[in-house]
């Protein structure tokens, strides 16, 4: 019997055109010889460190009556709802038994013409509160340094020890805002925050 093949009159059925699949993914293998997990050096270590931009605060507060503070770049905010901020203070630090006592501290976020006073306040074997122009007494008695953009004053929420350092969380009980321009660290050198610069 013979086939006949016939031109369908109408519509060309619809045909997915046929495409080529990618070709599969060849698996990676993993590396026989991985790069092994090597210790930085605390040189290493405090150079990358160096290129994160922080703000600069002192963090202050008023055990028996005596005012204590200490510059600080590891400030930063925890929990939105508890309000809590964080920072590290070293273990060695002479000022840390005192702050750990208070029932209440506050954190001074810097203005970017207080480089000086954030040197004074981590120089030891000085009056750190005779090099500050200003202070006044915020809640609780808490110094609150003239001349910073925000103060926050907290109550203490929790410490930790972390590696070397301290962890110390408080919960923001009030906020200050007199506002300006930042004071920054960067590279071990203050500096100022530039506006729009992000093309
Ligand atoms: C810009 C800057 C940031 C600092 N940040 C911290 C910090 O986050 N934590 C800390 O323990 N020390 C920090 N320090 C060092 C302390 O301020 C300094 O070691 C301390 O004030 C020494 O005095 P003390 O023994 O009375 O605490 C910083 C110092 C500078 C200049």
């Amino acid at each position: 019997m013979k086939y006949q093949t016939f031109h369908q009159p109408g519509p060309i059925p619809l045909q997915r055109p046929v495409r080529s699949r990618p070709e599969p993914a060849v698996p990676r293998r993993p590396a026989e010889h991985p790069p092994a997990v090597t210790a930085v050096s605390p040189g290493e270590f405090r150079q990358a460190m160096a290129a994160h931009a922080a703000g600069v605060a002192i963090v202050t507060a008023r055990p028996g009556g005596v005012p204590v503070g200490l510059t600080v770049t590891s400030f930063t905010s925890v929990s939105l709802a508890p309000p809590l901020v964080s920072f590290y203070v070293d273990h060695a630090s002479a000022t840390w038994p005192a702050l750990r006592e208070a029932d209440c501290f506050a954190v001074n976020i810097l203005a970017e013409d207080q480089h000086e006073l954030a040197a004074n306040f981590a120089r030891k074997g000085i009056d750190r509160f005779a090099t500050c122009p200003g202070w006044r007494a915020g809640v609780s008695g808490v110094p609150l340094l003239d001349g910073s953009i925000a103060h926050l004053v907290c109550r203490p929420h929790a410490v930790a020890d972390i590696g070397d350092h301290v962890l110390a969380v408080g919960r923001v009980v009030a906020t200050e805002l007199p506002g300006g321009r930042p004071l920054l660290y960067h590279q071990a050198t203050f500096g100022s925050f530039v506006a729009g610069q992000c093309e």
